[in-house]
């Protein structure tokens, strides 16, 4: 998919106040620092489209980015931010929650995670919250420049491993990325862009 235009549309705390048009949009959410607003501007071609940080706690808002005139792309704060205040961490979670239970445009989220890592707790108790829920996702490896091959495949494998371990009875679907040497950006947009073409089309059929 080519992107032709990319636009910041608002920046909220209120899902109420999100933009009302019924097109698909596509959620990034993951830890702080994980690459969230980087792979934003990866895919769309944009240098600074998302604010980005090396520090954590960069992004604070629901922030709409409007691609091709026709679907959203969302940037959200990062979770598992200890440096944020336990008052402030319940009111992220309320309006990110909120977001996630009431966003009915909401097609597809990306959950992100640094593949140099090993599975964090943290991040398997999202993912169990967004099933849960039936909220639908895919993980999306960042970061995989910082390692070879090999060590992606044992990473991603140990994410796999640990989830058909618990709540999961399937493998989930993942892609591997790296925003600085531009990885995975054709299997991510070719992926929204079928997710789109059946949203459109079940659109038409319904008149
Ligand atoms: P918050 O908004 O704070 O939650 O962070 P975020 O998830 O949006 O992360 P952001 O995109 O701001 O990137 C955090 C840091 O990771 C920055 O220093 C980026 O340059 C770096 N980074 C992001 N993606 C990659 C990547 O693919 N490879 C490498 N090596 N660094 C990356
Ligand atoms: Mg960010």
């Amino acid at each position: 998919m080519k992107i032709k235009s990319a636009e910041f549309v608002m920046s909220n705390t209120n899902v109420a106040k999100c933009p009302k048009e019924p097109i698909p949009e596509y959620a990034f959410i993951g830890r702080s620092n994980v690459g969230k607003s980087s792979l934003i501007n990866m895919l769309t071609d944009r240098k600074s489209l998302a604010k980005t940080s090396g520090r954590p706690g960069k992004t604070q808002l629901i922030n709409h980015f409007k691609i091709n005139e026709n679907w959203f792309l969302v940037d959200l704060p990062g979770y598992g931010y200890a440096k944020v205040s336990k008052r402030d961490k319940n009111i992220f979670q309320k309006y990110i929650t909120n977001y996630f239970q009431q966003r009915e445009q909401l097609v597809c989220s990306f959950i992100l995670i640094d593949i140099r890592h090993e599975p964090q707790k943290v991040d398997m108790e999202f993912m169990e919250w967004m099933g849960e829920n039936g909220i639908p996702f895919v993980i999306i490896f960042t970061k995989a420049d910082k390692l070879k091959p090999k060590a992606i495949e044992r990473s991603a494998n140990a994410y796999v491993d640990q989830m058909l371990q618990g709540m999961w009875a399937e493998a989930p679907q993942f892609f591997i990325t790296s925003s600085s040497k531009t990885i995975g950006k054709e299997e991510v947009l070719g992926y929204i862009s079928t997710i789109n073409n059946n949203f459109f089309e079940a659109t038409k059929k319904k008149g």
